[in-house]
C-alpha cells in the first residue's frame, strides 16, 4: 500500500485494503482450473515486440520512449503508461491501474460494450500488460521503473521529444520488492481473466507471469522502498501484506485453487493479526464479509459509522494530493457491492441497527459520480472534455505543449507557465481534484 493512502486510512480507521479480498472471495463462482494445468513455472517468458502506436485516436500523441529498456538492458519497455502528467514509468501504481482496469472490465465489460468502449478498454489494458510481461524477463527479476524522476522533474517537454537518459530500477532476490511484485502478479492474474476468451495464448502467458511473481513476492518478503531507497520519495510503501493477499485473491479467482484461498485466509492473521478470536474462527470468509460491510457502511453518509472524511456537500475527501482518488474508488466499491447484493439475492445489509438496500449503495455511488461530473460548488466537471466547464490548465506535458513547438528540457516550462489554456485537450483525464473547502485552482 502506498504511504499516502496508508497513513490516512489508518488514522481514520478505514480499511480500504480489506474490501478487495472480500470481493475476490465473493465472486469465486467463475473460477477456472484449466490454465494451471497447461502452464508450469518452467515455461520461458516471451517478450512482446514493438511499440509503434497503432489505432492512435489522439492526434496530438505520437511514438515516444521507443528505446526505453533497450539502452541499458536488452528489453523493450516502450509500452506502459507514464505517471500522471510526467514521463516516468512507475511500475507499482501502473500495476494497480491495470488490476483495477481488469476488474472494471470483468464486472462491467458488457456496459462498456454497449457504448462501444470495450475494445478500447481492452487495448489500454494490453498496452500495460505488454509492458509488464517485458519488465519480467526472468522468474526472479522485475523491472519496476523507467526514467529518473529527478531528471524528469527538471524538464517540461513532450514525451515525443524526450532525449534524457532512461535508467531502469529492478527488484530481485537480493533487492526484494514484495509489494510491487505482488501488485504486478495481481495485474497479470486479473488481466489473464480478461483475455481468456479473446486470446488464450496471451492469457496463459499472463497467468504464468502472475504465478512466478507471486512466488517471488512471497519467497523474498521485503519492501521495495527498503531495498531501493530512491523510490521512497515517489511511491513509498508501508508494507506488502495487503498486496500479497490481493495477489493471492486474484490468483484464486483466476484458478479456483484452494492453495490461494488458504493463503488468503491464513495470511490475513499473519499480516494483520487476529483480535481475541480463535484461529478456526478466522479461517472463514465471513470475516472478510464483515470487513466489507464495515467499509461500505463507513462510506454511506447516514450510517452510524459514517466517516467524517468528506466535504460539506458530501464528497468523500481523504487527502489533498489527488483528492478524487478516494471518492472515485468509493463509488466503484459501493456500486459493486450493491450489484453483488443483487446477484446474491441479499436484499438488505444490516449494520448496527440500520439497514440498507442495494439502491442505497447505488444512489451514493451516483452522487459521487455526479459530483465529479459537475454537480459541485464549482459547477465544473473534473473529467476533462466532459460537459461545458472543465479544467483548462491540467498539469500534463503533452496537453500543455503545442504539437509543433520545438522544446528541449528547460524551455518547455514556458508552456507550463503559460496563461493560455492547454492547446491539446486531454479528453477523459481526471484532474487531481478540489480542496477540502471544495474550491479548485485551475491554473
Ligand atoms: C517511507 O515509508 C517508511 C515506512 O512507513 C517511512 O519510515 C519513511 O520515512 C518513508 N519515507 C519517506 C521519504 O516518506
Ligand atoms: C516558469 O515559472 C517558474 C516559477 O513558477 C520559474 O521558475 C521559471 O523560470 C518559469 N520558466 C519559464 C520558461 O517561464
Ligand atoms: C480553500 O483551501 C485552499 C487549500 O487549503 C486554500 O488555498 C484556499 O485559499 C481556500 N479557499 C477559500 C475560498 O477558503
Amino acid at each position: 500500500m502506498g504511504a499516502d493512502v496508508a497513513e490516512q486510512t489508518k488514522s481514520k480507521g478505514w480499511c480500504w485494503y480489506l474490501i478487495v479480498f472480500v470481493i475476490g472471495a465473493l465472486v469465486v463462482a467463475a473460477a477456472t482450473l484449466t490454465i494451471l494445468k497447461n502452464f508450469h513455472n518452467s515455461a520461458k517468458p516471451t517478450s512482446i515486440p514493438g511499440a509503434i502506436l497503432v489505432n492512435n485516436r489522439i492526434a496530438w500523441r505520437g511514438d515516444s520512449g521507443l528505446r526505453d529498456g533497450g539502452n541499458e538492458e536488452n528489453l523493450d519497455l516502450s509500452r506502459g503508461m507514464y505517471d500522471a502528467g510526467d514521463l516516468i514509468k512507475f511500475g507499482f501504481p501502473m500495476a494497480f491501474t491495470a488490476t483495477v482496469l481488469s476488474w472494471a472490465i470483468l464486472e462491467y465489460g458488457d456496459h462498456m460494450n454497449a457504448v462501444k468502449q470495450l475494445e478500447h478498454a481492452q487495448d489500454s489494458l494490453k498496452w500495460i500488460t505488454d509492458y509488464l510481461i517485458n519488465a519480467h524477463p526472468s522468474a526472479n527479476v522485475l523491472y519496476v521503473q523507467v526514467g529518473d524522476p529527478e531528471v524528469d522533474h527538471n524538464c517540461w517537454e513532450r514525451p515525443e521529444a524526450m532525449t534524457e537518459k532512461r535508467p531502469l530500477v529492478k527488484v530481485n532476490m537480493l533487492f526484494p520488492g514484495a509489494e510491487v511484485a505482488a501488485e504486478t502478479a495481481a495485474a497479470m492474474a486479473s488481466a489473464s481473466m480478461v483475455f481468456k476468451k479473446i486470446d488464450f495464448t496471451y492469457s496463459s502467458m499472463l497467468f504464468m507471469h502472475a504465478q512466478q511473481l507471486f512466488i517471488l513476492a512471497d519467497t523474498y518478503q521485503g519492501s521495495y522502498s527498503v531495498s531501493i531507497l530512491q523510490v521512497q520519495k515517489y511511491y513509498n510503501s508501508t508494507g506488502y501484506g495487503d498486496e500479497l493477499l490481493w495477489a493471492a485473491t486474484w490468483l484464486y479467482h483466476a484458478t479456483g485453487k484452494q492453495f490461494y484461498l488458504r493463503y488468503v485466509l491464513l495470511s490475513r492473521i499473519n499480516f494483520f493479526g487476529a483480535k481475541d478470536e480463535s484461529t478456526s474462527e478466522n479461517l472463514d470468509l465471513q470475516l472478510y464479509r464483515e470487513s466489507a460491510e464495515a467499509i461500505v457502511c463507513a462510506l454511506l453518509p447516514d450510517s452510524p459509522t459514517a466517516t467524517s472524511s468528506r466535504t460539506e456537500s458530501g464528497l468523500i475527501w481523504v487527502s489533498e494530493w489527488n483528492s478524487l482518488q478516494h471518492p472515485v474508488a468509493s463509488a466503484f466499491l459501493a456500486v459493486l457491492y450493491g450489484d453483488y447484493m443483487l446477484t446474491t439475492q441479499t436484499e438488505t445489509l444490516y449494520y448496527i441497527g440500520k439497514s440498507y438496500k442495494p439502491e442505497d449503495l447505488h444512489k451514493f455511488a451516483i452522487s459521487l459520480a455526479d459530483y465529479v461530473l459537475g454537480n459541485n460548488p464549482m459547477k465544473m466537471s473534473y473529467l476533462i472534455g466532459y460537459g461545458s466547464s472543465y479544467p483548462q490548465y491540467a498539469h500534463h506535458r503533452g496537453s500543455s505543449i503545442p504539437v509543433d513547438a520545438k522544446t528541449g528540457c528547460r524551455d518547455g516550462f514556458k508552456w507550463l507557465n503559460s496563461s493560455h489554456p492547454n492547446p491539446n485537450v486531454a479528453v477523459g483525464a481526471l484532474v487531481g481534484g478540489p480542496f477540502l473547502n471544495e474550491t479548485y485552482n485551475d491554473s
